[in-house]
């Protein structure tokens, strides 16, 4: 796919019924989904997860960039009306160079979710755990610290958590063991808020809170971001009129029935179909 011919091409011109784009490296960013579906139930989504080429957390800025660049230029060419990063990764790393290549409204989950947890903390210590690559970046903590100076921030790479929530195991002693191991360090912290920085997080939320109490305020950036995305559309006239049945489509670019199976996980239903497709080198 020549991604510059269609970036350039004519979607200018937004139509309010056409569906929000969502992507992800996986299926994690359906925490995100889910969270849109239940704020802005009328709108039709199109999902993208980038499952061949997951995860986005261990590799370079460049490449979490050229991946990026890649899921939003599909999800362009299905006519969406706007984009949402639904990876803290892709949007740590690449959701202000996607904004420079895209004239359409581009949504990452970092600034949302860094505003709700500065508006929940009440001492001024904000956890964060994310990839490795979101830890790496700085985004959070810049986000957060452009909202409030002084900010006490601690953050912590949980690389296991994206193939234990791929695998779907949720409540496994190994998880368990997992994030005793992680979030030893932020326990004994002053943390009063956690931000789950990494859209596979959420559906570990009840291993994480049984792990470090529940005198925690936890950020999910899913609820976060569909909250922005919903007055973003309200602001441009975009929220859905049409009063037929909304449409949903999901893509992966690898292991469609594993995709589905998981996704049923996330989600709590099961999907109707799901259609694989090749980017870039993919
Ligand atoms: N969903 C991605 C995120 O929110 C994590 C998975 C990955 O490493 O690709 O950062």
């Amino acid at each position: 796919m020549d991604t510059s011919e269609i970036r350039n091409s004519k979607f200018k011109i937004r139509n309010p019924d056409s569906p929000i784009g969502i992507f992800d490296s996986g299926v994690g960013g359906l925490t995100v989904f889910r969270a849109i579906e239940q704020r802005l139930p009328n709108e039709s989504l199109i999902y993208l997860g980038d499952t061949a080429r997951i995860p986005y957390g261990v590799r370079s800025p460049a490449t979490i960039e050229r991946y990026a660049l890649e899921c939003a230029t599909f999800v362009q060419s299905r006519g969406v009306k706007a984009i949402v990063i639904a990876c803290n990764t892709a949007s740590a790393l690449a959701a202000n160079y996607l904004r420079s290549q895209f004239e359409l409204p581009i949504t990452g989950v970092i600034r949302p979710g860094s505003r709700r947890a500065v508006e929940k903390t009440r001492n001024g210590h904000i956890g964060v755990i994310a990839t490795e690559a979101t830890v790496g970046s700085g985004a959070y903590e810049r986000a957060m610290l452009a909202i409030r100076s002084g900010l006490e921030i601690t953050s912590r790479a949980c690389p296991l958590f994206v193939p234990l929530a791929e695998e779907g195991w949720l409540n496994h002693p190994v998880t368990r063991q997992v994030a005793e191991e992680y979030l030893a360090e932020l326990r004994s912290s002053r943390v009063d808020t956690l931000v789950l920085g990494c859209t596979h997080y959420p559906i570990l939320r009840p291993v994480i809170e049984q792990t470090m109490g529940d005198h925690i305020s936890y950020v999910d950036s899913g609820e976060a971001v569909a909250d922005e995305i919903a007055k973003l559309l309200e602001e441009r006239g975009l929220i859905r009129r049409d009063e037929q049945p909304r449409v949903e489509e999901f893509y992966v670019t690898d292991s469609a029935e594993r995709f589905r199976r998981v996704a049923e996980l996330f989600l709590g239903r099961p999907l109707e179909s799901v259609v694989t497709v090749k980017l870039g080198t993919v």
